[in-house]
């Protein structure tokens, strides 16, 4: 039977760039939505960025540009980046559209009109020269216990004690460096109790959520005997948001109107299509599944459904919760290269490599997945490259076409066959990794095939040209099949497998039937191995120095202008763009680092660089693009010989290096 699916992810904030952690859920989430599509259901995959809030306030204020200019920036980037990784929403809207004002207004009449709000005074911190109230974050100071100094608004990160921003010592705000003064103002307050019995059912009832999240709901949020605390929704002026209808002066908090914009999104998808949005909001007609992180858990199993519940459109069927994403077993890091933007990713790397590796670990529990760099090279070079592509590879140029009969196989596709129900299974529960697992089995069952029948040893005999059909016939099927399996997480390689076999994959039983007959189109490459280089490459233009302990570049007086030169004697120095490809330290001198770097047509060198002290961890230098003086004459040092010089801002330990913008390449010359 076919179901009608909406499907979300999370709406990402505005104030920042797509990152590796964020393509966790929006892979995690195509994937799904690929599968039902497979599978024959009428799916609505919905997003939108979620626009408000105090960031966006302070970003736009500090560049001096409208809200909207931010907002209309980071849309599109965001799209290009979700587009250029395989994921194709329905709809991304953003969550200042007048439908989103429109179904905020409605939920909050409902609100109102149930006498769930509540209204008090609120005593925070002021910024009297931003002129703003001050969230936690934007409020630093010693910790009143143990007088850390530089901590922020509500937790100490020295000795881990919690407090109150008013309670910091010597605070300022972060917006304009103020002392904040105390200033009092009315808060509105959603009254979550009301809805407890609601929400311990909701959570409570299967399916709504996986086990062990319903349980960590109840003991973390719904504690017996605890009543829910009155949830704050309103923020006085000045703040970036939806003034409240009958509030003048006071704005929805964001986190009320984001999980709104996943039906304003639907409306405006609905109205650009010509449907009738309530068909998937109202009336239970459809089903709703969210794609969330952990940390916004809280919203979306309490705060959410209460406002459905009090407005009376559809509930979620399912809120699908994944863990955080560590790289090399750490959290993220941009010291040490691992904060990875989806932009940069692409840059040096295949989108599918990422597709498949994270549904290679994902298994549709919160727990943290890590991504582990090495095994990330492993697992694409061996399950896909090694068992997936190679199946064809090694087989579809032999032969012209298809044998008219299938081939008695030995049971392999019959048994790969009976396996789509488990395998669906897997994949509806968002347990990729366990699907992943049963398609690599059967991968490795059919390259087994492949080894003991030797197509290409029958190849070398003419009287065994039948025997060779039959058995690229059962390669290529097998191979057919695994990728209809594969087809929500690679879905261009499924294309490329139906391009060859001329048998387009449209649905998840083209892994029932075997093809035959059919002319062989010509075999393209259809994925190669991770590059270690490009792999280093990535975390090489994603590492951000750590500030200098002391900033002497700032302190230290600026340098003399060198005496007026001819453009004559400008020329004569030959600056061209370098590729790091090696970095080592140099026993014998602890200031040194030699580098090994590329000039691309103009070939290699070696130079030594005096710039250890600014990179304690030469590693993190290979693959990144610096400045040499190309062209000064060789010199001859205890260690080596220096075949030019690395061109870098300041003295070490506090030396930069140039780095040209993105498009340079090794050998250009600098004019
Ligand atoms: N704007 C809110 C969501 C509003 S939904 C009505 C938000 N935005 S976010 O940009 O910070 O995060 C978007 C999603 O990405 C969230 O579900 C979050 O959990 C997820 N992730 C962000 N960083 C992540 C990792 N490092 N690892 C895995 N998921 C992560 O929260
Ligand atoms: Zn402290």
């Amino acid at each position: 039977m076919p179901r009608r699916i909406l499907v979300t992810s999370a709406l990402p904030y505005v104030n920042g760039h797509i990152h590796i952690g964020h393509l966790v859920e929006y892979l995690q989430t195509d994937i799904f939505v690929r599968f039902l599509r497979l599978q024959g259901h009428e799916v609505a995959f919905i997003c939108a960025d979620d626009v408000h809030g105090t960031a966006t306030m302070i970003a736009a204020r500090n560049r001096g540009v409208p809200e909207s200019t931010i907002i209309g920036e980071m849309a599109a980037a965001h799209q290009k980046d979700f587009a250029d990784f395989g994921i194709r929403f329905d709809h991304y809207g953003s969550t200042d559209s007048a439908s989103n004002r429109e179904s905020v207004h409605a939920i909050w009449a409902a609100l109102r009109a149930g006498g769930h709000v509540t209204s008090r005074d609120v005593t925070q911190l002021y910024d009297p020269k931003a002129g703003t109230f001050l969230a936690d974050r934007f409020v630093k100071g010693t910790c009143p216990k143990c007088g850390a100094p530089d901590q922020y608004g509500d937790s100490c990160d020295k000795c881990s004690s919690t407090f109150s921003p008013t309670e910091l010592k010597d605070a300022v705000s972060t917006l304009s460096g103020a002392k904040p003064e105390l200033r009092s103002a009315t808060h509105h307050f959603v009254q979550l109790e009301h809805f407890r019995r609601f929400l311990e059912d909701w959570v409570g009832e299967a399916g709504h959520l996986h086990p062990d999240m319903a349980k960590w709901v109840k003991n973390t949020f719904l504690r017996e005997g605890e009543p829910l605390r009155d949830w704050d929704v309103s923020r006085p002026a000045p703040y970036f948001g939806f003034e409240i209808p009958d509030a003048p002066g006071h704005f929805f908090y964001v986190w009320l109107d984001a999980p709104v914009g996943y039906v304003a999104s639907t409306r405006d998808w609905c109205a650009a299509t010509g449907q009738d949005w309530t068909s998937w909001w109202q009336g239970g007609k459809a089903e709703i599944h969210h794609v969330i992180g952990k940390d916004i858990a809280y919203f979306h199993t309490l705060f959410w459904p209460a406002n459905l519940k009090a407005v009376g459109w559809n509930l979620p069927t399912k809120v699908h919760i994944h863990g955080f994403l560590t790289v090399n077993g750490e959290k993220m890091s941009k010291s040490k290269g691992t904060f990875v933007r989806a932009r940069t990713y692409l840059d040096h790397l295949e989108a599918p490599w990422l597709r498949y590796y994270y549904a290679a670990k994902l298994n549709g529990t919160a727990e943290d997945l890590d991504m582990n760099l090495a095994e990330f090279k492993e697992k694409v070079d061996s399950d896909l490259v090694g068992k997936v592509v190679n199946l064809a590879s090694r087989t579809a140029r032999f032969v012209p076409r298809l044998t008219d009969a299938y081939p008695d196989d030995g049971g392999l596709f019959a048994r790969a066959a009976a396996e789509s129900g488990a395998i669906a299974e897997a994949y509806e529960r968002l347990d990729t990794a366990a699907a992943m697992r049963l398609i690599m089995a059967a991968a490795d069952r059919a390259n087994e095939y492949v080894a003991r029948t030797e197509p290409w040893t029958l190849k070398k005999d003419p009287t065994k040209a039948d025997e060779l059909a039959r058995v690229c016939t059962v390669a290529l099927n097998l191979f057919r099949q695994i990728c209809v399996y594969l087809a929500p997480v690679l879905p261009q390689v499924a294309a490329e497998a139906g391009r060859l076999l001329n048998a387009p994959i449209t649905a998840w039983s083209d892994a029932q039937r075997p093809v035959t007959g059919n002319a062989i189109a010509a075999y393209q490459n259809l994925m190669g191995r991770v590059d270690p280089e490009k792999l280093q490459a990535m975390i090489a233009s994603s590492t951000v120095a750590e500030p200098a302990p002391t900033p002497v570049a700032s302190a230290a007086p600026t340098e003399a202008l060198a005496a007026t030169i001819a453009f004559d004697d400008f020329a004569k120095v030959d600056l061209r763009v370098a590729q790091v490809l090696t970095a080592e330290d140099v026993p014998k001198a602890k200031k040194i680092v030699k580098l090994r770097v590329s000039l691309g047509s103009l070939g290699e060198r070696t130079i030594f660089a005096g710039i250890k002290a600014a990179f304690p961890d030469v590693a993190v230098l290979v693959g990144r693009k610096i400045v040499v003086v190309a062209n000064l004459a060789p010199r001859t040092m205890s260690f080596g010989v220096s075949e030019g010089m690395v061109i870098a801002a300041g003295e070490a330990p506090n030396a930069f290096l140039l780095t040209p913008d993105a498009g340079a390449e090794p050998g250009m010359r600098l004019h």
